[in-house]
C-alpha cells in the first residue's frame, strides 16, 4: 500500500480524457478496457476530436463522452506534410484550441489527461490558466524513428509543461525528460482469460501463426510475411489480422501482392480489422509480433500469452520488458527477417513438453498485466495527481498493485 490509496475525497476528481481519434486503435482500445473500471475513482468524460467507433463503444459502456471535432486536416496531418500545410494544421489547432477551451471550462474539471502526442498540443493550448491540472498519458516512444526531427524536439519538451505523465513502458518513459514531475508507468492492462485454470492446452503440433495489429509499415508484417515464407514450413497458415486504420490502404495492397510474390498466397488469410480478437487467438499456436522500430507497449503480446499462444517478439521496446528470450516467449531483433524465420522454426521443432512449459510461463506472465490491477493503478493514480498528491518522480504501477513483479 502507498500513501495514494489513503488519499480518500467525498467526492470524486473530475477528469476530462482527450482522445483525438475515434478509431480502435491500441491506445483507445486499453483506455477502454480501463474506464470501465474507474467508476470509484474518476468522474470521467472522455472528449473525441472526431466521431467514430471508439465514441460508441465508451458510450455503451457507460462512460460519458463528448465529440468536439477537429478540422479534419489536422487529424490527418502527417509526417511527411509539407511546411505550409504544418503552418495551415497550427492555425486550425489554435482555432481548435479556442473551442476546447469553453467545453473544458464548462465541465470544471479537476485533471485533463492528453491521451496522444496531438491531444496534448491542443490540450495543453486550450487548458492554459484554467487552473487545472494536465497529465499526458504517452503510448509513442518520442524518437527520429516515429517522429520528424522537429517533432522529437517539441515532443521532448512537453513534459515540462504537464503535471505529470504516464508512459506505457520503461522504454516509452525513457524517451521522455521528465524531471522530477510525477510519472507512472503503467502498460496498458489486458482482459485476462481462463482464471486459475492455466492456459487452454497446448494443440499437438503448431499450425496456425498470427500476427495482430493494425496494418502500418512500422509494425512490420511485411517482415513477418518474409519470415513466414523464409521459414518454409509448409503446414503453417499465417492469419493477418488488423486493418489500415489510419489511411495506410496502400500498405494493405502492398503486403497481398507480397504474400503472391512470396507463393504463400494460399496459406495467408487477411482478416481485417477484428473487435476484440479473443476467440482468434484462442486458436493461434504461434503469435508473430514483427515492429521493425521499437514498439512502445506491445499489448498484443501480453494478450497472445493469456490466450496460450507461444509469442514470438522483436525487440528492442516494450516487448523485451515483458519477454524473458526462451522463458515465456522468444525475442529476435527488429527486422531480422532471418532471425525471425529461425525462430519460427525453433517453435516448431519444440518438443510439446518444452512448449507448454512456455506456454505456461507466458500465461503467469500475462497474469500480472490483468486489466483489474493495471487500470485500477492507473485510475488512482490520476485521482492523485488530480488531488495534487501524487509523489514526484517516477513511480512503477506494481508499486500500487502490492508489488507484483513484471516477469
Ligand atoms: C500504442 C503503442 C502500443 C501500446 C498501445 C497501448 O498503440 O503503439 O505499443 O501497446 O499504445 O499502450
Amino acid at each position: 500500500m502507498t500513501e495514494l490509496h489513503s488519499s480518500v475525497s467525498p467526492l470524486l476528481p473530475r477528469v476530462a480524457y482527450l482522445v483525438h481519434s475515434a478509431a480502435p486503435s491500441g491506445a483507445e482500445l486499453a483506455l477502454l478496457r480501463a474506464a470501465e473500471l474507474w467508476a470509484d475513482d474518476l468522474n470521467l468524460t472522455v472528449v473525441f476530436g472526431s466521431s467514430g467507433p471508439m465514441v460508441e463503444r465508451f458510450s455503451a459502456a457507460g462512460i460519458r463522452t463528448l465529440v468536439e471535432p477537429l478540422p479534419g486536416t489536422a487529424v490527418s496531418m502527417r509526417r511527411q506534410s509539407g511546411a505550409r500545410s504544418k503552418v495551415a494544421a497550427v492555425v486550425i489547432l489554435l482555432t481548435y484550441a479556442i473551442r476546447l477551451r469553453r467545453v473544458l471550462r464548462r465541465g470544471a474539471y479537476n485533471l485533463i489527461v492528453a491521451g496522444s502526442l496531438k491531444s496534448v498540443i491542443y490540450g495543453r493550448l486550450a487548458s492554459f490558466g484554467l487552473g487545472v491540472r494536465f497529465v499526458w498519458s504517452c503510448h509513442d516512444r518520442i524518437s527520429r524513428e516515429y517522429l520528424g526531427p522537429a517533432a522529437v524536439i517539441y515532443a521532448r519538451l512537453l513534459p515540462r509543461i504537464v503535471d505529470g505523465v504516464v508512459a506505457n513502458s520503461r522504454s516509452t518513459l525513457d524517451t521522455l525528460r521528465i524531471g522530477s514531475r510525477p510519472a507512472l508507468i503503467c502498460p496498458p492492462g489486458v482482459a485476462l482469460v481462463g482464471g486459475t485454470q492455466g492456459p487452454r492446452p497446448v494443440h499437438a503440433e503448431i499450425r496456425q501463426v498470427a500476427i495482430l495489429g493494425r496494418l502500418t509499415p512500422w509494425k512490420g508484417q511485411a517482415e513477418g510475411l518474409r519470415a513466414f515464407a523464409a521459414a518454409e514450413q509448409p503446414q503453417l497458415a499465417l492469419h493477418i489480422v488488423g486493418g489500415a486504420l489510419f489511411g495506410e490502404d496502400d500498405y494493405a495492397e502492398i503486403l497481398r501482392q507480397l504474400a503472391t510474390s512470396l507463393g504463400i498466397a494460399d496459406r495467408v488469410t487477411f482478416h481485417g480489422h477484428v473487435d476484440g480478437a479473443s476467440d482468434l487467438l484462442d486458436e493461434v499456436d504461434l503469435l508473430l509480433h514483427t515492429s521493425v522500430i521499437p514498439e512502445p507497449f506491445g499489448a498484443v503480446v501480453v494478450e497472445g500469452m493469456a490466450h496460450g499462444c507461444v509469442v514470438v517478439a522483436t525487440r528492442p521496446g516494450g516487448p523485451a520488458e515483458v519477454i524473458a528470450d526462451g522463458r515465456n516467449g522468444f525475442l529476435v531483433s527488429a527486422g531480422d527477417v532471418s532471425a525471425m524465420a529461425a525462430a519460427i522454426r525453433r517453435v516448431v521443432a519444440l518438443p510439446e513438453s518444452e512448449r507448454i512449459k512456455i506456454v505456461s510461463a507466458g500465461y503467469d506472465t500475462a497474469q500480472r498485466f490483468s486489466n483489474e490491477i493495471v487500470a485500477s493503478a492507473r485510475g488512482r493514480w490520476l485521482a492523485a495527481v488530480a488531488r495534487g498528491t501524487a509523489p514526484s518522480g517516477v513511480t512503477d504501477w506494481r508499486q500500487l498493485s502490492g508489488g507484483v513483479a513484471a516477469r
